[in-house]
């Protein structure tokens, strides 16, 4: 039976690398997902029947399986339920759930300790209690945090930032580490109770931690706390000797990492500046707002024309047209453009939104194909031979001030550099900043034109004008 469990964790392992190599590209992302999680079931159910003891399997199916039928229900009812808008708070509310599992293991498993120690005084073996603190400690932080992100970005949770937050945070930290090194040295029954403390004192960091930071910077720190939860649940991996639980623990711990690390670069900050609220909080910078000349603004009829007699059009999506929900409006527009003649391809930031492959997921909710995606590199090759780029509520992902203002918070961010094209029409609601809070001067530039309105009524309009040239 222990061979064929092994033969499970090794299957489980095996898809969960090439589940994840799979997620890289939106055109196999949805198969690596499945893939994964089929690797997930043979692991879990794997466990759940085959795992032996001294020769006793696990027992428990009632609690086991109306746990598994519960979390299904639940999770498939959230993630069908879920906006798009509001995948960040979705994927905080599951990492959260994930530290908590995580956490509760190492509780669990110091209980048994604790419980061996009072009975017999039974051997302390460090490197058990390393992991179990590690988990419990990462995990904690993970989850606490994780709901406060998620209560940010549902608006439930106000930022709350005061003087000296950052030495309490450090206080809490050697506080954290100060016990479990007592503990790891002078574990009696007698003080066993102090573990407690490290997973009450770990909640209050993870509360702590998270409440300063700005809601909308929240992707970047739920990317980051992902990968605590995927490190926490390695070391029950360690603890449990379970070769597929510390392979998946590492495999989100380092892509949490490498998401954190590429978001951070792709807009210029550095983590300390995110994690620290330098903007997108409560705080918002006015570095880079400068008296701007005027604006002007293009009527549908006019915007019609200019699209339905050009050769070629780029589409700029960005966190508006998100919002507007305007994706299916989108692609009708750029279907009927491409039966006029017009050659249609899509620009896509890495940052646009406020996610990981906001634009990808939003686009492709409408049957856009892969093939019209181009990445920002590529369309940035590709604007000075465009005729029209049509921005769609995007604004800090085409600020030219990102390259030529140095006194700008996103100076350094690389751009789409649309003002390579020969005309810019520009869709969102008024002349107010995006994220980041701040002017954008292409909105000032003689070729570009506002077209003013709610992304997807604007996109209506626009289709229904296109019909009749
Ligand atoms: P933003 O700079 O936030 O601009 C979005 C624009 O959409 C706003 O200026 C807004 O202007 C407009 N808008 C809002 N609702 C609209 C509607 N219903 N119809 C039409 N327009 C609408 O967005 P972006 O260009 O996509 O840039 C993303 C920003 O988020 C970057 O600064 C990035 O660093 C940050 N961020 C991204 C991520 C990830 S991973 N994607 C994570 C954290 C932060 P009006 O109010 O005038 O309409």
């Amino acid at each position: 039976m222990s061979h064929i469990l092994t033969l499970c964790y090794l299957i489980g392992s095996i898809t969960f690398i090439i589940g994840l190599k799979m997620l890289s590209h939106p055109a196999k992302a949805r198969k690596g997902n499945l893939v994964a999680a089929v690797g997930m079931a043979i692991a879990i159910f794997g466990t759940i029947f085959l795992y032996e003891e001294d020769g006793n399997k696990l027992g428990n199916y009632i609690w086991i399986f109306s746990g598994l039928i519960i979390g299904t229900v639940v999770g498939t009812l959230i993630a069908k339920k879920v906006k798009m808008t509001a995948m960040p708070q979705m994927v905080s509310l599951f990492n959260g759930m994930g530290g908590a599992c995580a956490a509760l293991i190492s509780v669990i498993e110091f209980q048994h300790i604790a419980h061996n120690l009072s009975n017999d005084g039974g051997i302390i073996h460090q490197g058990i209690l390393v992991s179990i603190f590690l988990g419990a400690i990462i995990g904690s932080i993970s989850f606490a945090g994780s709901m406060i992100a998620w209560g940010k970005l549902n608006g439930n949770i106000k930022d709350f930032a005061y003087g000296g937050q950052q030495v309490t945070n450090v206080g809490l930290m050697l506080v954290i580490l100060g016990i479990a090194a007592y503990l790891l040295f002078s574990l009696s029954p007698e003080n066993a109770y102090w573990f407690y403390i490290i997973f009450g004192v770990s909640l209050l960091y993870g509360v702590l931690f998270v409440m300063p930071i700005g809601g909308a910077d929240m992707p970047v720190v739920i990317s980051l706390l992902n990968s605590f939860t995927g490190v926490a649940a390695a070391c029950g991996g360690f603890l449990y000797d379970n070769k597929v639980m510390l392979t998946g623990g590492i495999l989100v711990g380092a892509a949490g990492t490498l998401l954190t690390i590429l978001m951070c670069n792709a807009m210029n900050r550095s983590l300390k500046n995110v994690l620290l609220g330098s903007f997108g909080g409560g705080t918002k910078s006015n570095a880079g707002n400068k008296e701007q000349g005027s604006y002007k603004e293009i009527s549908l009829n006019d915007a019609a024309t200019v699209l339905a007699y050009s050769s070629k059009v780029m589409i700029v999506p960005g966190y508006g047209l998100a919002v507007a929900q305007a994706q299916h409006t989108c692609h009708e527009l750029e279907k009927l453009l491409e039966e006029k003649g017009v050659e249609v391809k899509y620009a896509i930031h890495p940052v646009a939104g406020r996610m990981p492959g906001h634009m990808n997921v939003l686009l492709a909710e409408a049957d856009v194909s892969y093939d019209k995606l181009l990445e920002m590199e590529e369309a940035n090759d590709e604007f000075k031979n465009t005729d029209v780029v049509l921005i769609l509520g995007a604004n800090d992902v085409v600020n030219p001030a990102a390259k030529n203002d140095p006194s700008s918070p996103i100076y350094g961010m690389p751009i789409l550099e649309v003002e390579q094209a020969k005309n810019v029409i520009v869709n969102k609601r008024s002349m107010k900043p995006g994220y980041a809070g701040i002017e954008n001067d292409l909105f000032f530039q003689p070729k570009t034109s506002m077209l003013f309105g709610d992304a997807k009524a604007a996109l209506q309009k626009l289709v229904a004008e296109i019909k009749n040239v």
